[in-house]
Formats: structure tokens, sequence, C-alpha cells
């Protein structure tokens, strides 16, 4: 793998990616998801749902709900094999940028109070815990609640875009090929989202 460059691409599920996903999902989020909740998600007009892949495997996945003028950011995993590369800030990058596509005030999501690597994640692009839900998982860890309330603030897009341009960096210089993904100089290239 030093030796060659893997193609990275964003993509938005497709039909065919289904069992992928959901296998995907049970690697990296337990099983949060069954095929028919992918199906719903693909469907609903109020959901980003996004993959990085490789030759069309998924092997990162999020996704956001646009609910009033809040986006939810109710999942975000990587594949346990690619971890700690920047995949998942950079995943996180576009889906935020979806957000505020659709114009978004803030993002929100909860995670387990244990979960460091998520929240040191979240964290750096701008989510602060405002509270808990205690007992909310079925194992009765507390959730930590995170918001974003800066999404519309002046310079959060272009703080976003240097979070973009480090991991997109740093992929490229590890064996990362990113001619699929989106270039630094048009991050900030909006297409307006209902
Ligand atoms: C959380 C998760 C998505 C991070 O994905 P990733 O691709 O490994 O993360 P990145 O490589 O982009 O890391 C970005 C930053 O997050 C933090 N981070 C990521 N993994 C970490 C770890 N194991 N320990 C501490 N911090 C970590 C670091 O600040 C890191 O930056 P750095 O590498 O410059 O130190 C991944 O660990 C995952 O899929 N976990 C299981 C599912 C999950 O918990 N999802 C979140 C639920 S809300």
């Amino acid at each position: 793998m030093a030796n060659s460059l893997t193609s990275l691409s964003l993509c938005q599920l497709e039909p065919e990616q289904l069992a992928a996903a959901v296998e995907l999902d049970r690697k990296c989020l337990g099983g949060l998801w069954s095929e028919a909740g992918y199906q719903r998600e693909m469907e609903s007009p109020n959901s980003d749902l996004l993959l990085l892949c490789t030759d069309h495997r998924p092997i990162a996945i999020g996704c956001v709900w646009a609910i009033l003028e809040e986006g939810h950011i109710t999942l975000l995993g990587v594949d346990p094999e690619f971890r700690r590369q920047g995949l998942g800030q950079l995943l996180l990058c576009f889906l935020l940028r979806r957000a505020y596509e659709r114009g978004l005030e803030w993002a929100t999501l909860e995670v387990r109070a244990s979960n460091q690597a998520a929240l040191n994640l979240y964290n750096r692009l701008g989510f602060q815990s405002v509270g808990e839900r205690r007992g909310y998982y079925p194992d009765g860890e507390n959730a930590l609640i995170l918001w974003n309330k800066g999404l519309r603030d002046q310079n959060y897009l272009i703080q976003l875009e240097g979070h973009y341009r480090h991991c997109r960096k740093r992929l490229q210089d590890s064996h990362w090929s990113l001619e699929n993904i989106l270039p630094t100089q048009e991050f900030l290239t909006l297409s307006r989202k209902s």
C-alpha cells in the first residue's frame, strides 16, 4: 500500500451500495441503521448521506438531517482499517458544508461521553458540549449534547476551508489520490440547496 496510490471519492449512497453501507455501519457504529433505514435516508429530501469510497467500496459514512434551521449529525463513522488519517475530519467538513449550503444556522449531535476520539474531532470543528442526556445509550452511558452555533458566523466557512485544506494535504502526503475529491480552491464555491 505504501507505494501505490489509493483513489478516494465522495459519493452519495446508491441502491447497489446499501449492503456495503450496512456492513460499514456494523463495523464502525455497532449496527445503528438497517438496510431499510439507509433506504429511507436515500429518499429523504432533508437528509444528506455521504460516503467516502475507494473503488466504490464505502470506507467512511456520515449523515446530516436538516430540521428547521438545525443540522443534526446523525452518524459519522470510518472503517477501523482507515482511521487516524484525516478521513473522518474530511467527511465532517463535507457534512458541515452541506449544512451551510442548505442555509442552516446550527449543527448538533449526541456522542457517548467516553468517545474521546469523536469529541476531539468535533471540538476541532467548532462543537461545544452544552449538556448531557443521562442514560441515553442502551448500556446506560450518558450522551453529551454538542452544538456548533456558529455556522453562519462570518468566518466559519473560511475556518472550515482551512480544516479541509489541512486534511486534503495530509491525505495527499500519504497514499491517497484525491483527483476525485473537491479541490480546496472550490470548497467555498457553494450551490444553494433547499
Ligand atoms: C470518530 C471517528 C469518526 C474519527 O475518524 P478518523 O478518520 O479516525 O478521524 P481523523 O483521522 O479525521 O481525526 C481527526 C481528529 O480527531 C481526533 N481523533 C481521531 N481519532 C482519535 C483517537 N483515536 N484518539 C484521540 N483523538 C482522535 C484527533 O484530534 C484527530 O486529529 P489528529 O489526527 O490531527 O490528532 C472514528 O474514530 C470512528 O469511526 N469512530 C467510531 C464511530 C464514532 O464514534 N462516531 C462518532 C459518533 S458521534
